[in-house]
């Protein structure tokens, strides 16, 4: 096997095809089944979902609420979850980015696969576009009569949607369960405890609140990681989500030691692959849509490049 290999092909296949009990760490940032990104991504698809965002000439992908949208990304992702299983050593790590309104379904899933869920990381930002929408212009389409549909004009001025500004993602850690005592899976297999030499802010403890942003003197003191390197996503990459390689490196750390095989099932750009090969594990990573696996090729090449 090489130290880095990326494949394209679909996770549910290819997980499969890892050898049982021998993954450290499964870190990864599945599709979320909104904005249509569901595990068919279609890069087209997903650009013109992109840009009608904003445009409200009917209810704006991703503004739509589905309340089985949750029930049917719990039932997919257990099928992820129960594979990912299989392949980690015993004190092994799944660690899943997630939303906020699916991850309640994400956690439990993994739950159920076996896993024993350690805690909730919460990374947080600062940026990003609010994207409740006004009902207004709906109301001339309503039966109301005239003095209802004036009230509600005035009331509608305030009152939007019910979405807040998104401004943090929740990262599920969950640990496959110890064979033996912690001690005794950690002298086994190495894996299972946290390096807390790996520190965030000014030399702190490392900590369940994760920011990529500089907020405040004690947000920074406390939760800083770094922040991304404008460079770091490259000009190249239209992937719509790109994590940050610093909080990469830091979950990668945190949890495994070097040389340590880590996978991705759901790959995107390849920013796990990239903060693997700065950190010294062994990665492999899986990528369904060729697009984004040719993206996450040239960005490994050049990070590769640049250690040779
Ligand atoms: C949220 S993105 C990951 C982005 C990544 N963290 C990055 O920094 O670029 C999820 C990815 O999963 C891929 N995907 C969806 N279903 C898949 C499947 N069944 N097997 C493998 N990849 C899949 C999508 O094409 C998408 O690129």
């Amino acid at each position: 096997m090489k130290d880095i290999e990326l494949i394209l092909g679909d996770a549910l296949v290819w997980l499969e095809k890892i050898p049982e009990n021998t993954v450290d760490l499964v870190l990864t940032d599945p599709p979320y089944f909104l904005d249509k990104l569901d595990d068919k991504w279609s890069h087209e698809e997903v650009l013109r979902a992109k840009s009608s965002v904003g445009t409200v000439k009917y209810l704006p992908v991703g503004m739509k609420f589905s309340p089985e949208q949750a029930v049917e990304f719990g039932k997919w992702f257990s099928s992820v979850a129960y594979k990912v299983f299989r392949i980690l050593k015993p004190g092994g790590w799944f660690l899943s980015f997630s939303h906020p309104r699916l991850f309640h379904r994400l956690v439990c899933s993994t739950e159920d696969a076996g896993f024993w869920v350690r805690d909730i990381f919460l990374w947080i930002y600062t940026q990003n576009q609010p994207k409740a929408f006004s009902l207004e212009h709906f109301l001339d389409r309503t039966a109301f009569p005239p003095e209802v549909k004036e009230k509600l004009r005035e009331e509608l001025r305030a009152y939007k949607v019910p979405k807040v500004k998104s401004n943090y993602e929740p990262i599920m850690v969950a640990q496959k369960p110890p064979e033996g005592t912690l001690l005794e899976n950690f002298a086994k297999y190495g894996v299972g405890l946290f390096n807390v030499k790996i520190k965030q802010g000014k030399g702190m403890f490392p900590s369940n609140i994760i920011t990529t942003d500089s907020i405040d003197e004690v947000m920074d003191r406390y939760f800083l990681i770094e922040k991304p390197d404008r460079k770091e996503k490259g000009a190249f990459n239209d992937h719509p989500s790109v994590k940050p390689i610093k909080l990469l490196r830091f979950l990668i750390e945190l949890t495994t030691k070097e040389k340590a095989l880590v996978v991705d099932p759901f790959m995107g750009s390849g920013s796990t692959a990239i903060a693997c090969k700065e950190t010294g594990r062994r990665f492999i990573g899986i990528e369904i849509n060729k697009h984004y696996y040719e993206i996450a090729t040239r960005r490994l090449k050049e990070k590769v490049s640049l250690f040779e």
